[in-house]
């Protein structure tokens, strides 16, 4: 953690949610009590289609939501897509942007990502920039390189700290079980931390939330959070079930 940083714990719901599963925001609502207000922030990212109910059904609980994706269009003829502008309507404040299921399944490239994180910008929401590396980066060594041409590319420039989040997700540990040593996600964000601040200028990168994502569990999740320059998680899996999300803020609390 980053003593000076407010931490960010954010469910990514992914393609996971019907109206009825509403319940389990509700129940992190509930459980999201003064003790855990006072020391961590909370979002949670639902499928587009439940965007706005859920938000509407978060008001006064000081839990925010986010969009998972959003289009590099601000509007127009683009059959299928989700504006950024149409998230921050729905109620949004933040919109993962890179996550490596957009980059793998969908080609984004760097570029991509970062006019999404533009259009997210544009539209006042908070863009959470995912990078991270496959599993034969990582064992060729190439970890620390390949996330930092994704910063590279991926983040835009003139940011400020409150204007954005960046989420370090191995490939490899997304949803497999697996999660880096302590020592590995030491140095990849203090990596990171250091790549932002040629991007950003060094005070604007002290101040960004740095996520750690891939297998956030309960079970691991105090361990993973004490880790120098983490400032809270992006969870998939465990975000679907309330008591382990809660469980997972509590760790960061
Ligand atoms: P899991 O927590 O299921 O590994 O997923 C991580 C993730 O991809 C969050 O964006």
């Amino acid at each position: 953690m980053t003593r000076s940083i407010r931490p960010l714990v954010a469910g990514n719901w992914k393609m996971n949610g019907l109206k009825a599963d509403l319940a389990i925001a509700a129940e992190v609502a509930k459980g999201y009590d003064a003790g855990l207000k006072a020391s961590v922030d909370l979002a949670i990212c639902p499928p587009a289609t439940l965007l706005f109910t859920a938000t509407s059904g978060l008001i006064g609980s000081r839990i925010a939501t986010g969009g998972q994706d959003c289009s590099v269009n601000l509007s127009g003829a683009f059959t299928g897509e989700v504006s950024a502008e149409m998230l921050a309507d729905a109620g949004a404040t933040f919109c993962i942007v890179g996550h490596s299921e957009r980059r793998t399944l969908h080609g984004e490239s760097n570029a991509t990502v970062q006019a999404k994180a533009m259009a997210a910008r544009q539209a006042l929401l908070v863009p959470i920039v995912c990078v991270g590396e496959t599993q034969g980066e990582r064992e060729a060594g190439k970890a620390l390189a390949v996330v930092r041409k994704q910063l590279k590319g991926s983040v835009p420039e003139g940011l400020d700290a409150a204007s954005l989040v960046v989420a370090y997700e191995p490939v490899w540990a997304i949803g497999t079980g697996l999660t880096p040593t302590a020592a590995d996600v030491a140095e990849m964000h203090a990596s990171i931390r250091a790549d932002l601040a040629r991007i950003m200028g060094k005070q604007a990168a002290a101040g960004v939330r740095l996520l750690y994502g891939g297998s956030v569990k309960p079970s691991n999740a105090a361990d993973l959070m004490n880790v120098a320059n983490v400032d809270g998680a992006l969870v998939g899996g465990a975000s679907l079930k309330a008591a382990d999300f809660l469980a997972i803020a509590k760790a960061c609390a």
